[in-house]
Formats: C-alpha cells, structure tokens, sequence
C-alpha cells in the first residue's frame, strides 16, 4: 500500500494543508509542538479509525472551529482509492471509502498501517491492557471481521456486568453462554496471533543481539479454558464473586501475554534495551505479517522513535525499512537518510 497524498482542514493545529509522499522514506521534521505527530495521528485515524492519542472528536477539532475533515488519496489493490474522515463537534463522525459512508466496521482494514511511537516501548513494563490493544490493533488489520467480534464481546461483558447486579439468572445463563463463545474466539484469535508474532519477532531480536538471544512470547489467559464450555462453567461459578466485585473476573478482557528472552521473563529481567529491542522487534513483525497477510505492505509510521533509540537500533531499523513506505518524524531532517523526502512543518503550516 502506498500514501500518495493528505489532506487537512482544521485538525488541531492544521488549519488547511496538502501534502504529497513518496514512495520511500518520507521525514516530517520541525521544532516542538508544530504539528508532526498530529499528521501521523490523522493518518493514523485512517487504521484505527479513532485517535492513536485517545482523543476525543472535540479534541481534535481546531480550537474555535467545529468541523474537521482529512482526506487521504492512496494505492491498494491495483487502485487509486480515497478515503475521507468528517469530524462535527456536534455531530458522529462520518467515514468515506470511495465516495461510500461506511461505518468503522466496514472501514477497518481498508488502510493499513503499522504506528510506533516513544510511549509503545514501554509496551512490555506497562499494564496488559495496553498489550491486548496492541494486539488486537493488529489483529483487526489481519482480520477485519475481528472487529465485528471484539465489540459483540465488549458489550456482552458490559451487559453481563449489569446483570450480575440483578437477581435474574434466567437470563445471566444466556449471557454467560454468549460470553463464553465469544470471549473463547477472542482469546483463540489472540493466541494465533500471538504465535505468529513470536516466529516473526524472534528473527529480529535475533539479529539484533547477534544470535545471542531467543525470543519466546506467551500468551497468559486469565483463565486456563479447552472449550467454550469450561468457560461457561467458570463464569457460573464465579456470579456470586463477580456480583460482589461488580465486574467479570474472567475472560478475554483480562487475558495478557509475556515476552521471554532465553526462558526469561522480559518484565522482570530484562534491561530498558532489551525491551526496547523486544517492542521494536513486535513493530517491525507487525509490518512483517500484514504483508504477509494482505499481500501488500502497510505504511509504516514512525512517531519520534529515532531519538528514542541508540544508533545501532536505529540503523536495524533504517535497515528493514529501507524499500518500503516510512513517514518519520523528528525534530531535526535526520541527514542520515540521504534518499528521503523531507517535509518541514512549523505552526501547522507543512512545507514540503
Ligand atoms: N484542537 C486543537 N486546536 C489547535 N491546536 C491544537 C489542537 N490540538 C493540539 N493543538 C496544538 O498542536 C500542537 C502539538 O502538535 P504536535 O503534538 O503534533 O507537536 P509535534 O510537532 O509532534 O511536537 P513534538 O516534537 O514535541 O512531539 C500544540 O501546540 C497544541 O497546542
Ligand atoms: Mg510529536
């Protein structure tokens, strides 16, 4: 998949901008607070369809203003597609493939790309939710269809949460049924993922420590299920505990995985390199097996990482991505990739 062009009106600082990539590396690069991530947040909204930041629509908007749109032109599947995101302070935002309203459902997976940015390295020491994001981010590039099972999950789990309030078991013993079908698949989804990762991810972490290093990944369900079954019968016998907490102790929404290096636990053993290595390994890996899925390359997007990471890690990753599509950002025009377009953005003004 290729960007070829931007377009923005009135998100964040950007009242009104247009830019055109190129193929290879592209490098956005400028002072503090101009704009450069808020560029990699708006295409980015294009995968996600949401905020990488969490932000919410208002956020977004340029401050006095109440509508919002950016517009991506881009090549995938042989073609030339458009696709468009309308922000309304006061109203949902609207999606556009080709010309079509779709809703986030049909959209996910129509442009792929694949974000890292300072905060994700400490993907491995954070807490699992940020983990089962990461995951499940991908998975939905991999499988679109996931997303469609990921929100049927949430809102079992949230209905189930309101009903372990209420004294009707009737209709619990259905929802816990639902739940535990879903929340099986979510984890089974997750699980294959997770595998896929590891076998991509440990060349990397290979290379990089010079064959010093095996890399294994472990994904930890919260609880230890052979069927949906199993699951369902937790469940029932957690209600009176999980009625007393007021959540749901088990299932996919409290599942995590770990990461080892030669049979050690990252987390605890691993040095702040190390982790560094593991995460950077994960992105990389994730670029790896969209490609391999969807028989095209994502955009890869990578959000101040440069200065994050020493110079060999740097020149890793220079050295995987050189060939493929790369719009970096950093604070000063990184001399050090010669054949790269560089874009100057100052006050929300791009230049390049
Ligand atoms: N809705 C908004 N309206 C106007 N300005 C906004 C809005 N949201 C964010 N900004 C401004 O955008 C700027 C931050 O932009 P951004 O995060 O892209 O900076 P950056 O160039 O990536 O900087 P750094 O190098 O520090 O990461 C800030 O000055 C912030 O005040
Ligand atoms: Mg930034």
């Amino acid at each position: 998949m290729v960007l070829r062009s931007l377009e923005l009106k009135n998100f964040r600082n950007i009242r009104s901008a247009s830019v055109s990539f190129e193929d290879g590396v592209n490098i956005l690069y400028g002072n503090n607070a101009q704009g450069k991530t808020n560029i990699i947040e708006a295409i980015r909204f294009f995968t996600e369809c949401r905020s990488f930041r969490g932000a919410s629509d208002r956020d977004i908007i340029l401050s006095g203003e109440s509508k919002a749109e950016i517009t991506v032109v881009f090549d995938k599947d042989g073609r030339e597609q458009t696709a468009q995101i309308r922000f309304d302070s006061e109203k949902r935002r609207e999606l556009y493939l080709n010309g079509a309203k779709l809703a986030p459902k049909e959209f996910i997976g129509s442009f792929n790309s694949v974000l890292f940015y300072p905060e994700q390295l400490s993907l491995i020491k954070s807490g699992p939710e940020n983990r089962r994001r990461f995951a499940d981010i991908s998975i939905c590039q991999l499988r679109p269809v996931y997303y469609s099972l990921l929100s049927r999950f949430t809102r079992t789990l949230q209905q189930r949460n309101a009903l372990l309030k209420t004294d009707d078991t009737r209709t619990l013993d259905i929802w816990d049924e639902r739940f535990a079908k879903l929340s099986f698949l979510v984890t089974k989804t997750r699980e294959n993922f997770i595998d896929r990762l590891q076998t991509f991810s440990g060349i990397s972490v290979n290379e990089i420590s010079g064959g010093k290093e095996k890399l294994s990944i472990k994904y930890v369900p919260s609880f230890y299920a052979e069927n949906e079954s199993e699951l369902y019968s937790e469940l029932e016998k957690n209600r009176e505990k999980d009625a007393e907490l007021g959540y749901t102790s088990v299932g996919a929404h409290k599942d995590d995985f770990e990461t080892y290096l030669n049979g050690k636990n990252v987390k605890i053993y691993g040095s702040q390199g190390q982790q560094r290595s593991c995460v950077m390994s994960f992105k990389l890996a994730e670029a790896e097996i969209t490609g391999d899925t969807r028989g095209e390359y994502p955009l890869i997007l990578l959000d101040d990482v440069f200065s994050e990471l020493d110079s060999e890690r740097r020149n890793y990753i220079t050295g995987k991505i050189m060939g493929k599509q790369v719009i970096i950002t950093s604070c000063d025009p990184v001399t050090a990739i010669d054949k790269a377009k560089k874009i100057y953005v100052e006050a929300g003004n791009i230049i390049g």
